[in-house]
């Protein structure tokens, strides 16, 4: 029996081929579930440091005022950047990216400082943000084994410039305190 031309015309506008093709890039919807869920936490981790580290450029007093409060301004600039390739490669992995402060407290492995009053002083934040780098590559080293295993070159990629930039980070920070 011949379709009605309505009926036609509603399974042509349903047919899977009008839609966005699905994503067809030589790496498993799992896999691609799997790195997505890491480089959220990777996001969630980098944001709170970023935050962590404009927080102390603010807040920073004391004798190495002008040191830390430029220093810091590098660093936070620089990961502001970064943010922006994370979640971009999120969202070409197929999923949404994290963006709000709600979703990062939840996924994040560092702790904020949490006070005004009671700001901590200088060699607190450097030991803070010491730390804040190093969970930050603790992190990208979980995701980038998961990445590699897949074979996803632009995350791998992606996360072992971060390492590199971090683990910097976290000796000149460092070399402060010795
Ligand atoms: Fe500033």
């Amino acid at each position: 029996m011949a379709k009605s031309a309505k009926t036609e015309k509603a399974s042509k506008k349903d047919a899977p081929e009008a839609g966005a093709p699905k994503i067809d890039i030589g790496i498993s919807a799992n896999d691609r579930k799997k790195i997505a869920e890491g480089l959220s936490r990777f996001l969630a981790d980098s944001f709170t440091l970023y935050l962590k580290t404009h927080n102390f450029h603010w807040n920073v007093t004391g004798p190495m005022f002008n040191t830390l409060h430029v220093m810091f301004e590098g660093q936070y600039t620089e990961q502001w950047t970064a943010l922006d390739e994370t979640a971009e490669r999120i969202r070409a992995l197929g999923f949404n990216a994290p963006g709000s402060y709600a979703e990062f407290i939840k996924l994040t492995s560092i702790v904020e400082e949490p006070g005004l009053t009671d700001t901590a002083d200088w060699r607190e934040m450097v030991r803070q943000l010491v730390a804040g780098n190093e969970a930050v590559c603790r992190t990208a080293r979980k995701v980038l084994k998961i990445a590699d295993d897949a074979g996803d070159d632009p995350t791998t990629d992606l996360l072992t410039q971060r390492l590199n930039i971090h683990e910097k980070n976290a000796w000149m920070l460092r070399s402060l305190l010795a």
